[in-house]
């Protein structure tokens, strides 16, 4: 762990919404009265009807349940675009980069509110109603933004998967959401490489049956096929759509989107985020964590179809009335400078990015970075996973030229907004510390018991209590919800982190202490895997850790047993890599398969999973207790197969 501590410069401190004695007064005051410190910021947003109640939670053992605001009326679209038009009309709301370096464009708040309208007005038309769940599976292109916008102005609820999930993957997200309508684009496109999406929405309707209109957008005009009383071009619906369209009046605590994310057991669940609490919390963090001031331009690289998009591209910053930057493309093409040629090009202030693109692109050296200006930089951000000391340490002193604060935020698709984090004005830096809560926050350190650990410590991490931006429920299953979050530590909401605190109070995020890895910021869940693996005709078992990876933080490592009679071949170990990127998607190809002649089980059949994550980590001398293995001789055979490997 570093040491070191990056304290906060006299500029930063006095430009800052919040100075450090101004962030000590306000974290007192929102954790000593909840209701009075959100009942004041729930006023950040414009209510057609205004709420008279606060917070509303129980997190009861078998009775969760969490409301804010909830007798208040309001509408994200009306918040994020409308409200913007009397004051900055003709202000740049999103800066749209192309994958191709050579294409851009300027989206005024203006501009922005009639694209809204017009697809708001097209999905009327195509019979979408308040409630109703509409699939987004679109690339990095302004009408993702329109089209999230445009149901959350009627009271659509938008569920939105990543276009780098397989047909399969977008089909059972399609179903579990019953979803009438699916907006796509021709082809996506990323690092000059064609993304077919279309096709995969084709295939995936052969699976499911509620799937009544796909709405297509043309991006490449590559060549598709369109089925007749079923898709639709957007382009031509929205010629004929009126650019104006009412906001629909929306309860606090109607849902705004679904997304559909890994946990330990099971297929992907539909985290559930509503109106009011999430946008509160979205813009709030957005304002003070990026320290966003008028004018600012702002680049968080993320793609929309995770939750860091949807809150941090989209909701977040246009609720503030800012200026974001929206990326297509990769950060190594056409060159692997282009982040900073992007940076220079728009005059980015405020740069948001995974520690992954941040240790692949200091492979590359510094060149790359030193021969572009960056001198519009004022503030980095990291996201997704732990950022290692040295990672920080190049981001601050390589891409940051040793002068913006790094805030490394930790938050999940759960949290909805960002829990802990540093304030650039307020909070000295240790490079791999998320440092301290947010206003409203309170983590807590437990030990496997669910003991409250004092001070400095080791355990897990969870919430003693609710923040305006927690996900409500899990699409269709809140006992899956309840059991999911808050049956390992009762009363408390439980992350699935591990993490230490120091004797600073400084939170240092460890990694998930679930069977959840995380790659390259992308959270995948080793069941998923596992049973894509065993769907195999040729395999018998599976069992899927993670083990360190360089440049992914975490890679995913397959133990694969194999049918009897079938040989262990280096095709088959290509074919089965091949069969999980069909299955689920490119994210979730397996780095390492190790054929397995058995599997380390207890005598109740368990796979023992410590085990096997040891191997992989190599640490052979840590397996800890083996004796309760059925046979523990198969440990033996598994270590020389790893030996043999390396
Ligand atoms: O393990 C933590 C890790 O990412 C998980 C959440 O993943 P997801 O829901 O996909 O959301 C990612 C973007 C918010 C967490 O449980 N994680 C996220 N940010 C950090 C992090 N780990 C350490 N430091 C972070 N800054």
């Amino acid at each position: 762990m570093s040491e070191k501590v990056y304290p906060v410069s006299a500029e930063w401190s006095k430009r800052a919404w919040v100075d450090d004695a101004k962030y000590q007064e306000m974290y007192a005051a929102s954790v000593r009265d909840p209701d009075a410190f959100w009942g004041e910021h729930g006023k950040r947003i414009d209510w057609i009807q205004p709420f008279t109640k606060v917070k509303n939670v129980s997190y009861a053992p078998g009775a969760v349940s969490i409301k804010w605001f909830e007798d208040g009326v309001t509408n994200v679209a009306l918040n994020c675009v409308d409200r913007h038009l009397a004051r900055r009309a003709d202000q740049t709301a999103i800066i749209w980069e192309g994958d191709d370096p050579n294409e851009s464009k300027h989206i005024s708040y203006k501009e922005l509110h009639a694209e809204v309208c017009r697809f708001a007005n097209v999905l009327k038309a195509h019979g979408v109603k308040k409630g109703d769940r509409v699939t987004i599976y679109l690339p990095m292109i302004p009408e993702a933004a329109y089209a999230m916008l445009a149901c959350a102005r009627i009271g659509a609820i938008h569920s939105i998967v990543f276009g780098g999930f397989s047909p399969d993957s977008l089909a059972s997200r399609i179903e579990d959401a019953a979803s009438a309508v699916v907006i796509t684009a021709d082809e996506g496109l990323r690092g000059g490489r064609k993304v077919p999406l279309k096709a995969n929405v084709d295939a995936a309707a052969d699976k499911v049956d509620c799937l009544k209109t796909v709405l297509v957008v043309k991006r490449t005009g590559g060549s598709i096929s369109m089925q007749p009383g079923r898709d639709v071009w957007y382009e031509e619906a929205a010629a004929k759509a009126s650019a104006d369209c009412p906001v629909e009046p929306m309860n606090a605590e109607d849902p705004l989107f679904l997304l559909y994310t890994s946990g330990s057991t099971g297929k992907p669940k539909g985290v559930v985020h509503t109106t009011a609490g999430y946008l509160v919390y979205a813009s709030m963090t957005h304002q003070y964590v990026f320290d966003y001031h008028e004018g600012d331009v702002y680049w968080c690289t993320a793609d929309v179809g995770w939750v860091t998009g949807h809150s941090y591209i989209v909701y977040g910053p246009l609720a503030n009335g800012a200026t974001t930057l929206m990326f297509e493309g990769i950060p190594t093409y056409p060159s692997i400078s282009r982040f900073w040629d992007v940076v220079d090009k728009h005059k980015v202030n405020i740069f948001y990015t995974a520690p992954t693109a941040i240790r692949s692109l200091m492979g590359a050296g510094e060149e790359p970075v030193k021969k572009t200006s960056r001198a519009s930089l004022r503030l980095l951000g990291s996201v997704g996973e732990p950022i290692n000391p040295e990672a920080w340490e190049w981001y601050y002193r390589v891409v940051g030229d040793n002068r913006c604060p790094i805030v490394d935020t930790w938050w999940q698709t759960e949290t909805g907004g960002i829990l802990i984090t540093p304030l650039p004005g307020a909070t000295a830096l240790k490079p791999g510390s998320a440092t301290r809560p947010f206003f409203g926050v309170k983590p807590e350190v437990v030990d496997a018991e669910g003991k409250i650990l004092e001070g400095a410590c080791e355990g897990n991490l969870v919430m003693a209590d609710s923040w305006p931006g927690q996900m409500r429920t899990v699409y269709g299953d809140h006992q899956r919800f309840m059991e999911t979050y808050f049956s390992t530590y009762p009363n408390k909401y439980f992350t699935g982190d591990g993490c230490r605190r120091d004797s600073d109070g400084y939170y240092w995020i460890t990694g998930r202490v679930d069977d959840v890895i995380n790659v390259s910021g992308h959270r995948m869940g080793t069941a998923e895997v596992e049973s894509a693996l065993v769907a195999h005709p040729k395999v018998s078992e599976a069992a899927v850790v993670g083990y360190p990876h360089d440049i992914k933080g975490q890679g995913i490592y397959a133990y694969v047993t194999l049918m009897t009679g079938e040989e262990p071949t280096e095709a088959l170990r290509k074919e089965l890599v091949a069969w999980v990127r069909k299955e689920i998607g490119p994210i979730a190809s397996p780095d390492l398969i190790q054929f397995a002649p058995g599997l380390p089980k207890t005598r109740s059949g368990k796979i023992m999973r410590r085990i096997l994550r040891k191997i992989a980590e190599d640490e052979f001398g840590a397996l800890g207790d083996t004796s309760t293995l059925a046979d523990p001789t198969v440990v033996n055979d598994l270590i020389e197969h790893r030996q043999n490997k390396r």
